[in-house]
């Protein structure tokens, strides 16, 4: 890669926006190859400095991997004609070739993840991989008293269908009843089907965790952030559990 600028490099590796590292590296919290440099327009060389922020040594990634908190009243797809879009929440520049890992109903909130890497994708999504997926749920009605069992043996659906064992545990019962789903499958419209078949009726539903990587609970609905190598290493490992 030929030469770049320092704050351009920085806005690349998903650091901030240009007018951020700007303020980041006049402030001194940016070295390059050990040294702080305070120049914006520096030109590094992308593929032999080690940059780093804060001291934190910042890589160039190819693929990139995105936590949003997703909002009720958008679709996980990539474009519709009618309406709003989970990568509609992201600016026009940065959408192409992200895509939303698997699927959280209009309504559903919380942690999707939006990347490009198809091979993460597919594997954290494989039916066979059981990847555990965490939901919080308010519902309405009154739960079976064997409920957690029925979940825990392999609930059967009303139409027959039969579920993989999956927990479910009470929260809170006051001032509404919340319960916590920790389902390995993904079939349509799961975690309401699976309440419904005990009794209740899910009225908010929200994702907290997929595999080892929990919702950040300081992102604002409809706010995305890159994941750091931690997290997308947590998100490798379970790639790499046996179905
Ligand atoms: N289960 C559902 O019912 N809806 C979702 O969006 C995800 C899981």
């Amino acid at each position: 890669m030929p030469a770049m600028r320092l704050d351009k490099l920085l806005t690349h590796l998903n650091c901030g926006s240009r007018k951020e590292v700007g303020a980041y590296i006049r402030g001194g919290r940016v070295t390059v190859d050990g040294a702080a440099v305070h120049d914006p327009a520096a030109k590094i060389d992308p593929d032999a400095a080690a940059v780093a922020l804060d001291g934190q040594v910042q890589r160039y990634r190819a693929q990139r991997y995105y936590m949003l908190n997703k909002p009720a009243g958008v679709i996980t797809a990539s474009r519709d004609e009618r309406h709003e879009t989970v990568l509609d929440l992201f600016p026009a520049g940065e959408r192409r070739g992200l895509f939303a890992v698997g699927r959280l109903d209009k309504d559903t909130e919380g942690l999707l993840i939006v990347t490009d890497d198809g091979a993460l994708s597919h594997a954290l999504m494989s039916p066979g991989r059981h990847v555990p997926k965490e939901y919080e749920a308010e519902v309405e009605g009154l739960l079976a008293a064997d409920a957690a069992e029925r979940f825990q043996k392999g609930l059967v659906l009303k139409d027959g269908t039969v579920c993989l064992p999956a927990q479910l545990e009470l929260l809170a019962d006051s001032p509404a009843l919340c319960v916590r789903v920790t389902l390995r499958e993904g079939k349509y419209h799961q975690v309401k089907r699976m309440i419904a078949a005990v009794g209740g009726r899910v009225v908010r539903l929200r994702r907290v965790r997929l595999g080892g990587l929990a919702l950040d609970p300081a992102l604002a609905s409809g706010a995305y952030r890159p994941l750091d190598d931690a997290e997308i290493a947590l998100l490798r490992e379970q790639r790499q559990q046996p179905g």
